[in-house]
């Protein structure tokens, strides 16, 4: 049987040992060879029932300093482990709070889009309606219910993108402006109308400054049972300073499209020289802005509608061209341009 001495020995030397430990696996270790099954003292605190009285005493005193001592040794070096594990690991995952983050680049609307949505809420605020058609058209829509004659040069295959071959109504076609979608909304809606369409259109036109074969309109319809050429030209004269600002002014010429009567184009004096006469206005003073004019009767009667009962007036803008109007952009392909150190300059 293990002495006294021999227990206290054994408690100094693993005491000794313990704050030297390098992991808790050894301070298990070192802690059960005291106190684990089959230890010393173990073994000797099962014995002291047995024992003489003469020793229990002595030893029984023994066996709880040792328990004590190593059991406070092993727990004092396993709190040592448990700080410098921490203090490693804050160390490992140090973070400076300080430094700038790493901002996620932000997307923002194309310039077009902007303008795009721009020109609708002008309209929406007086009333009217986003109306959409397709992109893929017929000739019966693009053209002929928009009283446009069989021979109009615009058909030929030189000016319009056919899908399908032809130029009877059944020919299938890329819309070459938004205004098909006047008689398609008309057939599936009573009046009155008020309605804008923006949306993509295709022409067959060589590439340059000004000349894309696909680009933006905004069309505009307005039909009820009293609308004459001065509220055209009030909706106008208010879009186009809702545009370019408060103090514009514009003026209406003559102009001629199948499918209004009369027609006219819609300018406004320069915003950027004040109509003296500049670069953007090619010294002219004034700027073209779109064209328009009042519904033809046979557009009316195509649809079902009864011109006698029922006027209205069109426009048809190019979303585009206002943009580099107002931006003093030069270039229309500057739109398509996948650059975008080009279209971040605009905001
Ligand atoms: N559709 C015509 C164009 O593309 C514009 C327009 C629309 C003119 C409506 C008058 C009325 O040029």
């Amino acid at each position: 049987m293990t002495s006294a001495a021999d227990l206290r020995k054994l408690g100094d030397a693993i005491a000794a040992r313990l704050p030297a430990a390098p992991t808790v696996a050894e301070v298990d270790g070192l802690e059960a060879e005291a106190l684990g099954p089959g230890a010393p003292v173990t073994e000797a605190r099962r014995s002291l029932r047995d024992a003489p009285e003469t020793v229990r005493r002595e030893l029984g005193q023994a066996v709880n300093e040792v328990t004590a001592r190593v059991t406070a040794a092993a727990k004092e070096r396993r709190q040592a482990l448990a700080a410098s594990e921490r203090d490693a690991r804050l160390a490992d995952e140090w973070l400076d709070m300080t430094l700038p983050g790493r901002a996620p680049a932000r997307g923002r609307a194309h310039l077009v889009a902007t303008v795009w949505d721009e020109i609708v809420d002008i309209f929406v605020a007086l009333g009217y309606t986003v109306a959409t058609g397709p992109e893929v058209e017929t000739s019966y829509y693009n053209f002929d219910a928009l009283n446009t004659p069989s021979t109009h040069p615009s058909r030929l295959e030189s000016d319009t993108l056919y899908v399908a071959h032809g130029s009877d109504p059944e020919g299938v076609l890329l819309r070459t402006h938004t205004s098909p979608v006047q008689a398609r909304y008309m057939e599936a809606h009573p009046p009155p109308v008020y309605i804008v369409v923006p949306g993509r259109v295709y022409r067959r036109d060589a590439v340059d400054a000004t000349h894309t074969p696909v680009f933006h309109q905004l069309e505009g319809l307005a039909v009820d049972d009293a609308i004459t050429f001065g509220d055209l030209k009030g909706t106008l004269e208010h879009f186009a300073r809702a545009f370019f600002g408060s103090r514009r002014r514009v003026r209406f010429l003559p102009h001629f499209f199948p499918f209004t009567e009369p027609s006219a184009e819609l300018h406004v004096d320069c915003f950027a020289c004040e109509g003296s006469g500049c670069r953007v206005c090619k010294e002219s003073g004034w700027i073209e802005l779109l064209g328009c004019g009042v519904v033809d009767p046979n557009v009316l009667q195509a649809v079902g509608y009864d011109p006698e009962v029922l006027s209205g007036f069109a426009f048809g803008m190019g979303i585009d061209r206002l943009a580099m109007i107002r931006y003093g952009i030069p270039e229309l392909r500057m739109f398509f341009d996948p650059d975008l150190r080009i279209l971040r300059q605009f905001r």
